[in-house]
Order: C-alpha cells, then sequence, then structure tokens
C-alpha cells in the first residue's frame, strides 16, 4: 500500500477542518462569555462540533484497523519522532472534547442549559478543572500540529520524497 484509504484521508481533513471551526467557536465563546453576550446556542454549537472531532477519531480508529496504513516511509530517530507525533495527536484529539464535556457537566454551563436559561451561565469558570484541562489541551494541539505540519513542510521541500501524496484525495498510479 503506497496510500492512506480514501475514507482515512477523508477523516484526516474533515478533522483539520472541525478543528478550525471548533477553535474560533471556543475562541470566540471565551469573549463573549467576558462580555456577558454568550449564548445556549453557542455553546450547543461548539461542543457538537467538538464532539464531531471525537466522533471522526474513533471512525478513523475503525479504518486504520480494516484499511491499515502505508509502511512507514523510513526507520530514523525523526521517523519515530513523527510517529510518536501522530499518536500525541490521536490523544489529544480524544481528551480534548472529554474535557470540554466534563466541563459541561462541572460548571454551571450544564445546570444553565438543563434549566435553558441563558442568566445561568457563568462569567468565571473558577475551580472547573476540567476547563483548565481543556484549555492546556487546546495550547498543547496548537503546538504538536505546528510541529506535525514542520514535518509535512520538510518533507515536501527539503526531502522531496512525495509524502504528501500519502495523505492526498487524487489516487496515484
Ligand atoms: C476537539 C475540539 C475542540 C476544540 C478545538 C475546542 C476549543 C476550545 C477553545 C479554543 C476554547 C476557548 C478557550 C477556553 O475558554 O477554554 C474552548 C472553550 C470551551 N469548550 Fe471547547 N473545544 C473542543 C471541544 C469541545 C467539546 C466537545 C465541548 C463540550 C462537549 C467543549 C466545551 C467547551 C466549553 C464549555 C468551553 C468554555 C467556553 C467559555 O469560555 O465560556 N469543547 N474550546
Ligand atoms: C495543513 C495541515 C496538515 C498537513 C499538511 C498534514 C499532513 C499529513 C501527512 C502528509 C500525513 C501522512 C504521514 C505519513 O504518511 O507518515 C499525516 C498523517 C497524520 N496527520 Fe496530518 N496533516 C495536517 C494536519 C493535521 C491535523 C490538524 C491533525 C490532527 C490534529 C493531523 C493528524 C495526523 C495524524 C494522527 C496522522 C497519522 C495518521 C495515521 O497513521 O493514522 N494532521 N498528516
Amino acid at each position: 500500500m503506497k496510500q492512506y484509504s480514501k475514507r482515512m484521508v477523508v477523516a484526516h481533513w474533515l478533522t483539520l477542518a472541525l478543528l478550525v471551526a471548533a477553535w474560533f467557536l471556543g475562541d470566540a465563546l471565551d469573549e463573549a462569555r467576558h462580555t456577558g453576550d454568550a449564548t445556549l446556542v453557542g455553546y450547543i454549537i461548539h461542543a457538537m462540533i467538538g464532539d464531531l472531532v471525537l466522533l471522526v477519531t474513533l471512525l478513523r480508529f475503525y479504518f486504520r484497523r480494516k484499511d491499515g496504513t502505508p509502511a512507514p516511509v523510513g526507520t530514523g530517530t525523526m521517523d519515530k519522532v513523527a510517529t510518536g507525533i501522530h499518536h500525541l495527536l490521536y490523544t489529544v484529539l480524544i481528551l480534548l472534547p472529554i474535557s470540554g464535556a466534563i466541563t459541561i457537566f462541572t460548571s454551571p454551563v450544564g445546570k444553565a442549559l438543563l434549566a435553558w436559561d441563558a442568566s445561568l451561565l457563568p462569567k468565571k469558570f473558577s475551580g472547573v478543572v476540567a476547563h483548565e484541562v481543556h484549555e492546556v489541551l487546546v495550547s498543547v494541539l496548537i503546538l504538536i500540529v505546528v510541529v506535525h505540519i514542520l514535518g509535512a513542510i520538510k518533507h515536501q521541500f527539503v526531502l522531496k520524497d512525495g509524502l504528501m501524496s500519502r495523505m492526498a484525495l487524487r489516487k496515484q498510479d
């Protein structure tokens, strides 16, 4: 096998799109909460997009098992680092949505949603550990995605080994 299966590729790029959306919506929510403009619908939409990330990631594990993956391009230290980064990415893709869901259950956001009363939404998340974890994981995700992208750029423009084509939607001959 030279490339990832089509559904693995679709899941990879769909995850990127969902993450960008969840990130912007999360940041917008954070800002709106500080100005007192956060809405219940805003929390629901952010949570739904974030949960889709979790769902697509779980589907990806299933596709990975069923379809397999192309053999690593090399066996050097940097190839092992790249595989470690992939594992880290998958771990954060699971933990980030879970920490978001726990934030809702363990903060007044949950009560506000149940009562459908936006006036119950919190101004601050004091003492909500899951919210702190969620924030830290967002930063960790950004950092490792940047390293991952730098790796892809190196393969594309320095090593020129065609690695990017393994994640391309178009089938190679
Ligand atoms: C995996 C994709 C996700 C990403 C990239 C993401 C990103 C963010 C970002 C950037 C923030 C703003 C920083 C902060 O206040 O912590 C945030 C806040 C938040 N997220 Fe997520 N999130 C994701 C998934 C979820 C899920 C699945 C839920 C709930 C089921 C959730 C619930 C929340 C809540 C309650 C906040 C606090 C908003 C506020 O400040 O008022 N997130 N998220
Ligand atoms: C512009 C952004 C991105 C580019 C150019 C890119 C590129 C690639 C490429 C070329 C591969 C194949 C590596 C190989 O064959 O060894 C790959 C794999 C992977 N990417 Fe990305 N990626 C991007 C964004 C992301 C994001 C945002 C995530 C998740 C947060 C992600 C997670 C992964 C994972 C987990 C794998 C390993 C797949 C597996 O073997 O199961 N990527 N990426």
